[in-house]
């Protein structure tokens, strides 16, 4: 189970973050949130890169990300060495990529699903525990590409 996130979010995920926000501190995880804090236009690869480099310092277990689709900051999120993050609007998914795929960033768009999903899809996202085996060697093998390009 996941304990400590990372939170980012443009205009477009704005509000969706503060509502899973709020709902993380209900839960008792642990939050830092790099913003943004408004709904001012900002620009998604930049609220990328505060969140993840948290998690590659170890500071946060995972990101949570959030944009208008949830696309372009799962983009910029897997530009960034060590993050595998999944752009996600059904639970199932959430739940496999931290089983199949340890992912290490959720994200999600404020112009897709609402407030209560996404609660759903980061409770399946935290819950979940990467199972290692032969999804080990697969992932390794998304580090070597990583590596390589
Ligand atoms: C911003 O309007 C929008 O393009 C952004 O939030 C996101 O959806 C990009 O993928």
């Amino acid at each position: 189970m996941i304990h400590s996130v990372a939170l980012g979010a443009d205009h477009g995920g704005y509000e969706l973050k503060e509502a899973v926000k709020k709902h993380l501190e209900e839960r008792g995880v642990a939050v830092t949130d790099f913003g943004t804090h408004s709904a001012a236009s900002v620009d998604y690869p930049d609220m990328a890169v505060p969140p993840c480099e948290a998690v590659l310092r170890g500071e946060a277990e995972a990101a949570l990300l959030f944009c208008g689709t949830g696309v372009g900051i799962s983009m910029a999120a897997n530009k960034i060495r060590g993050i595998r993050a999944c752009c996600c609007s059904d639970v199932f998914s959430a739940r496999y990529t931290r089983l199949h795929n340890d992912a290490n960033a959720l994200c999600m768009g404020g112009r897709v699903v609402g407030p209560g999903l996404a609660c759903e899809l980061v409770d399946a996202f935290l819950d979940a525990e990467f199972e290692g085996g032969r999804h080990a060697a697969r992932v390794a093998k998304l580090t070597e590409i990583e590596e390589k390009y």
